[in-house]
Parts: structure tokens; sequence; C-alpha cells
């Protein structure tokens, strides 16, 4: 048989390195925690709208990179046998019920009998979204049950009854749901379109993996109305994200991201460019305490909704003449949103995206007063940056502050993170006014990064090992040995337990390679009370009584 592999763009993360990924983790929870943020944690999947309407339909993440389905039209089976039932109880079709047990067995395999019409035949029926052949298989299964010796002799009655009138066959189905195939023909089931009253089919719903997590935020500031508490909200979060990119190192089709959102009202301060250079600031710091060496952040300014727009029609006009040389995606954004131009990865295009007109042109005084607001904040806080006028980002989302933290030794997808403010999302997904900003950072970029600086300098991670090791000297002493693990996991000491079945020798080996003292329990020991430990790095072996052990493999 194929064997089954993880599918391509994903991947298993596995010890020891799942241990540089909670230490990232665990950095970052502290530092928001200082900052004053607090988690959230949002599905990960949502309606698709979602991303089209906030992220943006001209966008490569909406347009190409989503993991997206159709969550089926449903059919309520419940409600459409109920509804039939009545309707043709009111009608009187039908008079009572045989209620028996035969009934009973016929309903666990989907049929009903609907009780004994005043003239004419008893009827089997059975209920489906559609026609299919199983539906009228069961009803034919059912027939023969019904006439069966089993029958006969355990429900003598009933079968007399149908023996006597025959019974009719009916699948009922929603109407327009008919397939009439001459297998129905023959089959002598009589097919049955019945109109309920009530919907019995809930509606078909557009669902996409999240490729990001910013939309689903302020889904969730609007859904939990976050806004009427009249607070800032500084939000964070660390889990995976979907895009279907072409994965090569650095990008992969899910991968991790820490982000943080800032949003709120506006009478909340979330305007204000002190937001910006605060999260700026605190990047820096979470960069610094990472441990990441030798990253730049690299600043920009989209300006105001209407900046973007008188913007995009100065690219329309600038790229009219040259856009025929460009490929098909630019020429379809040249028209459709211009921006997005700038996004394009096609070396050919690059040295005409060059000589495009640059946004800071179009910025309006009070876009360009937020952006030096920004800066000021930053330079008095000593946070050093780098201006880049083409850092427009990915996501249609983006007013005013941009920025990306690059990195020099991640290769081509050298971003370990991206952000910005994003002042008419909520607005833009049916919400109330609530500016923001925030930034996401690509966790599996981070560990890589870090991975390499380590690898650079060995010495600064030393391999940590456990406390101890357990050796059982025999199967017997296997549950006493369980029992002493117990009590030193118990009282704080990380503890590997080995097996009785090994010899001494391989009990060593493996507690060499994993802690730093083995501790020895054999039946001797057992009976004493006092334990033998060997410390790896001197080579001393000791005698410890039970009561002191604790504190002896402590040290
Ligand atoms: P983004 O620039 O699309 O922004 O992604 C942020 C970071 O996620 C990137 O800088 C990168 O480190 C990482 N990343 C993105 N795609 C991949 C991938 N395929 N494989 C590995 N890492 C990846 C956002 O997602 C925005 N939601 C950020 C934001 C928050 N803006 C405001 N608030």
């Amino acid at each position: 048989m194929a064997t089954l592999k993880a599918v391509r763009g994903t991947r298993d993360l596995l010890p020891p390195e799942t241990e540089l990924w909670n230490r990232i983790e665990t950095t970052a929870r502290a530092v928001f925690a200082r900052y004053n943020f607090g988690e959230i944690r949002t599905p990960i999947f949502e309606d698709t709208g979602l991303f089209a309407r906030g992220v943006g339909e001209e966008t490569d993440i909406v347009s190409k990179e989503m993991f997206t389905w159709e969550d089926g039209e449903r059919f309520d089976q419940g409600t459409f046998v109920r509804s039939w039932l009545e309707e043709v109880k009111a009608e009187g079709r039908f008079v009572g019920g045989s209620g028996g047990q035969f009934s009973e067995v016929l309903r666990e395999s989907g049929v009903y009998w609907v009780g004994r019409p005043i003239t004419g035949q008893p009827e089997f029926v059975t209920f489906g979204e559609e026609v299919t052949s199983r539906a009228i298989q069961s009803l034919l299964a059912a027939k023969t049950f019904g006439l069966s010796p089993t029958v006969i002799q355990r429900y003598p009655q009933e079968a007399d009854y149908l023996r006597r009138n025959g019974v009719n066959l009916r699948l009922v189905v929603p109407s327009g749901k008919a397939a009439a195939t001459s297998y129905i023909e023959t089959s002598g089931v009589e097919i049955e379109q019945f109109q309920s009253k009530v919907p019995v089919f809930k509606s078909k719903q557009s669902l996409t993996l999240r490729p990001e997590n910013t939309a689903g935020v302020v889904r969730a500031y609007i859904e939990n109305k976050l806004g009427e508490t009249g607070q800032l909200q500084k939000l964070y979060y660390i889990g995976p994200q979907f895009r279907r990119e072409r994965p090569q190192k650095g990008r992969y089709r899910q991968f991790w991201q820490i982000g943080a959102e800032v949003i709120g009202p506006p009478f909340a301060g979330s305007e204000s460019p002190l937001r910006d250079a605060e999260v700026l600031e605190m990047l820096a710091t979470l960069l610094d305490e990472m441990g990441i060496t030798g990253w730049t952040l690299e600043l920009n300014s989209v300006g105001s909704a209407a900046d973007r727009a008188r913007y995009n029609e100065t690219l329309r006009a600038a790229l009219e003449p040259v856009v025929g040389k460009m490929c098909t995606d630019c020429q379809r954004r040249a028209v459709t949103n211009p921006l997005r131009v700038l996004d394009c990865k096609v070396p050919e295009d690059q040295p005409i995206i060059a000589t495009l007109p640059v946004i800071a042109d179009s910025l309006d005084e009070e876009s360009k007063n937020h952006f030096a607001a920004v800066k000021a904040a930053l330079d008095a806080a000593g946070v050093v940056y780098t201006l880049n006028p083409r850092l427009v980002r990915g996501l249609d989302y983006y007013t005013r502050t941009t920025f990306e933290f690059t990195h020099g030794g991640l290769g081509a997808q050298n971003a370990i993170l991206g952000g910005g403010r994003y002042d008419g999302l909520s607005e833009a997904i049916g919400g109330p006014k609530a500016p923001g900003i925030g930034f996401a950072m690509g966790l599996d970029r981070l560990v890589l990064t870090l991975q390499a600086q380590e690898a650079a300098q060995p010495a600064a991670m030393p391999a940590k090992k456990l406390d101890a090791y357990i050796a059982p000297l025999g199967e017997d002493v296997n549950a006493a040995a369980l029992a002493l693990a117990r009590e030193l996991r118990r009282g704080g000491l990380s503890v590997e337990l080995g097996d009785g079945s090994f010899r001494l020798k391989k009990s060593f080996e493996a507690a060499d390679r994993v802690a730093r003292k083995i501790v020895i329990m054999g039946e001797d020991e057992l009976a004493s009370g006092i334990l033998t430990v060997k410390d790896f790095a001197t080579g001393t072996q000791s005698k410890v009584p039970r009561a002191e052990l604790r504190d002896f493999l402590k040290n």
C-alpha cells in the first residue's frame, strides 16, 4: 500500500525543535502580558465573505491562495418527515398508526408504516433528500421482510393484514428532487414529491481556512460588541494560518503566526499615532527578547482611504502607457486595483514598477502629520527604522502606517513579520467605526532565524538534560520504579523511567543521552530505601536515602 504523507506545504513539528517553538511562544506571551494584551482565540475557519470583504478580492491571498469549500446544503430529514406526516394526517389519508413492534423494526431501517387506510392498501414509506437506489432498496427489503416467515411467526396479525391487502411502497422526496429512472419504474415504488411548509434544506455556506487572523479578530470584535466597553482592545493570538502558496523554505501552506491587534472606538484613542509607535516599540522588544538579532524595520504610510483612492488614480494613469508590456495579472490589476501591481513578483515587470509614482506623494496633510508623529515617537524611544516608500503590503485593508521586519538570514522569504493600520476594516465588514493597528509574525520564520543563529553560535544553547533517569533492575521492580518516578515528578523533577527488561549497560547508555544522573533501583535498594545514584558529569556514585533523593537530584 502506498504510504500516506503529510500534505504538500504542511509538516510535522517534532521535539526537540518544538522546544524552540514553545520558548518563542512563552517569550511572546510574557511580553504581551507586560504590554497589557490579552489572548483571543478565533475559529480556524470562517465565512469566505469575511476574507473577500476584509482582505480584498484582488489580493493574491484571496484570489489565489485560499482553501475554500462549500459547506453543502443540508437536508433536515426529521423536519421533512414530521411535515409530511402532519399533512397526510390532516388530509385523512390514513387512520391511526400500526404502532406495533413490527413497525418499530421497520423504523430502524428508515421505513415508516403509515397506518391502515380506510380503504385500499397499507403503505411503507421512506423519505429521502432525493430519489436514490438505496432508498428504493430499503423499501423493497421492508416489503420482503413484511411477508417473511419471521414476521408471520412473530407478528401474525400484521402479517395477515399485509398478506390480504398487499403493501404499497412510497418514496417521498422534496418537490423538484425526483429522478425518474427505469429502475424506479420497474420497482413498483411510488415516488411522491412533497412541498413542505417549513424549510427542510439548510442553505449552503462558503467556508475558508483562515489565511490570516486580522479579519477574524475584527469580526469577533464586532460580534462580541467589544467596542461597547469603550476601552481600547489589545488582543494577541498564536495559531495556524493557511495559504495555498508554492512551498519553499520559510513558506508553507500551513504556517503559524503570532499576532496582535489594538482596536477600539476613536474616542478610546485607537487612531493615535502613539498606538502605532507603541506596537512597533513592543515588536523591537519582542524580537530582542526572543534573541533575534540583525533585523530591519521597514516603514511606510499608505495614507487614508481617500489618499489611496487618489494614488490608485495616479497609478492607473501612470500604468496606461506601459501596462501592455506587463504580465496578465498586472494588466487586470491596472484596471481593478492598480495598487496591487506593486505586489507583482514577475522579474521582467520590476523595472517598470520602479518607475511608478510613490504613495508618499499622494498623502494629504493629515496623513503626513500622522506619519510624522509615528516617526517622532519611534525616534524618542530609540527604535531604528528604514523608510520604504514601496511598502504597500499585500492586503487591501491597510491605511496609513504599514511596516515589515525583515531579516537577512532568511533568503527570499525575508519578512519575519508584517503589519499596519486598518482604520476602515471594521466598517468594511459591517461593523462600527473601529480604527486599529496590528501585526503578525511568521513563527516558522522566527524558528528558522533562531536555528540559523544557534548554528552559528552553538554554545549559546546547550541541550537541556533531565534531572534523572530511573533504571529498574529487573521487571519485578518496574512497579516500584513507577512509584518512585511519580514521587520525584510530583516533587518538580524532570524524570525519565527506564524498564526492568533492559540490561544495566543499556540503561546507562540510555540515561547518559537524556539525563544528568541515573538512579539505580533493584530489590536491595527497594528493601533498604537507599538508592544508588551516578552523576554523569563528575562520574561519582553515591548512596542516597529515599527521603533525601529529591533534593540530591535537584542539585
Ligand atoms: P502577512 O504579511 O500576510 O500579514 O503575514 C505576516 C507574516 O506571516 C509574514 O511576514 C510571514 O512572516 C508570515 N507568513 C505569511 N505567509 C506565510 C507562509 N506561507 N509561510 C510561512 N510564513 C508566512 C498578515 O497576515 C496580517 N494579518 C498582519 C496584520 C495584523 N496586519 C495587521 N494586523
